[in-house]
């Protein structure tokens, strides 16, 4: 019984096993429409989501299994004060696999050192997201045809954004991949990002505010929201949310074949103009995350080696 709770827990060969798997599925859905048929997936969201939840459920009927969800904290008897640990316990007896999110850090890790089923972190906290990253991971694939030899320009909220944190954890160990950090001062990426992942593996990176200057440099844009939930004080959320909005304009040296993404949800940094140029990839993203979940699940339910 495997769970995923850090996206460090994939080594490069399995990450690159569970694209090979996404691009089959993308290639032939129905091999795999009745793979999952008798096993049931349980979505257990503690805090607000669209795309992972839905996506996550999409995947598993995709798979022609079934799901049970516990969308909010209110609706569980979490609001009675049940245990991460004993909400994990009773779950393992109804489901075959667990999807977490949940906003105390490092709670799906309690989820799966309790639970008898895999569990699958689907965000916690400000800390890690790693089944965006996997969706992310596709989404360059797809784009670009490779995962190294390239420069990554991260932007916006990169000390709250937990897709950052394991974006720049898994792109670390792809030979020859170089990161320029753009934010403001006060959200700059948090320094165990920078010792223990970048320096640690000797990572090229630039930290910069400056996007429109760095843009020119990219084959990848990765622009984040900023994480109004994260924040202690309502005046520097309003101080800063505003800090990086791409528009056409600020795309104008930027190269023809870049690639933009955003994990979404968008609030005001990308805008609504540069849906329809060609680099913009975020909504391609969205699907790749379902085409992604439905390799993990396959994978960690042991249905496919
Ligand atoms: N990208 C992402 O995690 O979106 P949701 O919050 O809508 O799940």
């Amino acid at each position: 019984m495997r769970s995923l709770i850090d996206i460090q827990e994939l080594s490069v060969e399995e990450i690159n096993d569970l694209v090979k798997c996404a691009e089959d599925i993308i290639a032939n859905p129905a091999k795999y429409s009745e793979m999952c048929k008798g096993k049931k997936l349980a979505t257990l969201f503690f805090e607000p989501s669209t795309r992972t939840r839905l996506s996550f459920e999409a995947a598993m009927y995709e798979l022609g299994g079934n799901v049970l969800s516990v969308s909010s904290a209110a609706s569980s008897s979490a609001a009675k004060g049940e245990s991460v640990a004993d909400t994990a316990k009773t779950i393992s007896s109804y489901a075959d696999i667990i999807a977490m999110r949940h906003p105390k850090e490092g709670a799906p890790l309690v989820a799966a050192m309790n639970a008898t089923i895999p569990v699958i972190n689907a965000g916690d906290g400000g800390h890690n997201h790693p089944t965006q990253t996997l969706a992310d991971i596709l989404t360059i694939h797809c784009e670009k045809g490779r995962l190294d030899n390239m420069t990554i320009g991260l932007c916006g909220d990169l000390k709250f954004g937990r897709t950052v944190h394991s974006l720049i954890s898994a792109m670390s160990r792809y030979e020859n991949v170089k990161f320029y950090l753009i934010s403001p001062d006060e959200l700059k990426v948090p320094s165990y990002v920078k010792k223990d992942i970048l320096k640690k593996n000797n990572v090229e990176y630039v930290q910069t505010s400056d996007l429109e200057g760095s843009i020119s440099e990219l084959d990848v844009l990765y622009m984040t929201r900023v994480q109004k939930e994260r924040f202690f004080n309502e005046e520097d959320y309003l101080r800063l949310k505003d800090s990086y909005i791409l528009t056409p304009d600020k795309l104008k040296t930027a190269k023809p074949d870049l690639s933009i993404l955003h994990p979404l949800p968008r609030v005001n940094e990308i805008a609504v103009a540069i849906d329809d140029d060609p680099r913009a990839c975020y909504f391609k993203q969205v699907y790749y995350g379902k085409i992604m979940r439905m390799s993990l699940i396959l994978k960690l339910l042991e249905v496919v080696k």
